[in-house]
C-alpha cells in the first residue's frame, strides 16, 4: 500500500522567546535591558519534523496550537520547510505554549514555562491522522501528550496495528514523571528509543552506555540508541553494538541536535541504509545542527550531510 507520508512526528511544538544577555539592573523603575530577544519555533515534533523534510523525507506532523499568532508562526516556519500541516489540531481553547528563556553569556540557560506546555491532547482519539505513514516518531515520550500511560500504550498499538516503524525520543519529566515499569506492557511496541545521556541515565538507573541500553532493550524495545552530545552516540540490539564519536565540527549550540539527530536517523533508515549507515548519518545531523545557533538553522539537506561524511572519511 503506497503511503501517504514515509514519516509523521507526534508532539510538542512551542515558540521559544529567547533573551540573550540580560542585565539585571533596571534602567528605570520597571525597565530592563538585554543584548537580543528573538523569537524561534522550537518543540521536538516541530524541529524533527522541519529536519526530515529538509532531508527529503515526505513528512507530516501531528500537534496541537492555539489559534493564536504563535501558532501561526509554527505553521509558517513548517510550511517553509516544506512539512505537511494537514494534521495539525488548531484549537481556539489553548493558547500555543510559548517558552522564555534567558541565556547567559557561557551558554547557561533558565526556561519559563507556563500552564499551555500541560496541555494533552488527545492523538490517540483519530487514529487515522498518524496511521498513514511509514514511520512514526514520538517527540517526546515522558513529555504531554507521552506523560499519560493511556495515550501512549494507544498510539503505539494502532502505529503497530498499521505496520509503522515506530521511533521514541525522550525528555526527562516535567508535569508528569513515569517510570519504564509503568509503560512495561507497550515497550515492546517501540522500534527504536533515542534518549540522550541524562535522559537515559535517569529512565535505566544505570551509568554506563552498554548498561542502559540493556535496561531499554530488556523491557522489550528493540533499538536503542544513547546520544552522548559531544562524545557521539551509542547503538545496541539484540545483535549488534556501535559506538560513534562525535563529527569534528565547531560546535556553538547544540539545542535541537538530538532531534536532528533522530529525524536523519529515521529518515535514512526509510531510504533502506543499514542500521550502522543510518547512525553514521544522524551523528553526522546532530553535528551540523550544534554548528549553528537554533535548532533549525544549520541543517539545510541530505547533501550536506553528505558531504560531512564525506570528509569526515577523507581526514581519518
Ligand atoms: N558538540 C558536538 N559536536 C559534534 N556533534 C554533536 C555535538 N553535540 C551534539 N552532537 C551530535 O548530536 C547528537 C545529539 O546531541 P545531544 O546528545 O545533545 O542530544 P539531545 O540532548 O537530545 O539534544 P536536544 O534535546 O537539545 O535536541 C549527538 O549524539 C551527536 O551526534
Ligand atoms: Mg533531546
Amino acid at each position: 500500500m503506497e503511503r501517504s507520508f514515509d514519516l509523521i512526528c507526534i508532539g510538542t511544538a512551542l515558540v521559544d522567546s529567547i533573551i540573550r544577555g540580560f542585565d539585571p539592573n533596571p534602567v528605570s523603575a520597571s525597565g530592563f535591558r538585554a543584548e537580543s530577544g528573538s523569537l524561534n519555533v522550537g518543540g521536538e515534533a516541530v524541529n524533527e519534523a522541519m529536519a526530515a523534510a529538509k532531508l527529503g523525507a515526505r513528512t507530516g506532523i501531528l500537534c496541537s496550537l492555539g489559534t493564536d499568532e504563535a501558532g501561526e508562526m509554527i505553521v509558517s516556519a513548517l510550511r517553509r520547510c516544506g512539512v505537511d500541516t494537514g494534521r495539525v489540531l488548531r484549537d481556539g481553547a489553548h493558547t500555543t505554549p510559548v517558552t522564555t528563556m534567558f541565556v547567559n553569556a557561557d551558554g547557561t540557560r533558565k526556561s519559563i514555562t507556563n500552564g499551555a506546555h500541560r496541555h494533552n491532547f488527545h492523538p490517540e482519539r483519530d487514529t487515522a491522522r498518524f496511521t498513514d505513514a511509514r514511520a512514526l516518531i514520538l517527540g517526546s515520550l515522558f513529555r504531554a501528550p507521552f506523560d499519560d500511560p493511556a495515550i501512549i500504550a494507544a498510539v503505539l498499538e494502532a502505529a503497530k496495528a498499521a505496520g509503522e516503524l515506530v521511533f521514541a525520543d525522550t525528555k526527562l519529566p516535567n508535569f508528569r514523571s513515569l517510570t519504564l515499569e509503568d509503560l512495561r506492557e507497550c515497550l515492546p511496541l517501540i522500534d527504536c528509543i533515542t534518549p540522550n545521556e541524562d535522559e537515559a541515565r535517569y529512565y535505566s538507573g544505570k551509568d554506563r552506555p552498554e548498561d542502559m541500553a540493556d535496561v531499554f532493550l530488556r523491557y522489550g524495545i528493540k533499538n536503542v540508541v544513547i546520544k552522548l552530545g559531544a562524545a557521539g552516540c551509542y547503538f545496541k540490539n539484540a545483535g549488534a553494538e556501535i559506538r560513534l564519536p562525535a563529527c569534528n565540527v565547531r560546535a556553538v549550540d547544540a539545542t535541537g541536535a538530538g532531534d536532528n539527530f533522530v529525524a536523519g536517523f529515521a529518515a535514512e533508515l526509510l531510504r533502506g541504509a543499514p542500521e550502522p549507515d543510518a547512525l553514521r548519518f544522524a551523528n553526522a545531523c546532530g553535528a551540523i545542527c550544534a554548528s549553528a545557533v537554533g535548532a533549525g538553522t544549520a541543517l539545510q539537506s541530505r547533501d550536506q550531510v553528505l558531504r560531512l561524511l564525506e570528509t569526515e572519511r577523507r581526514e581519518k
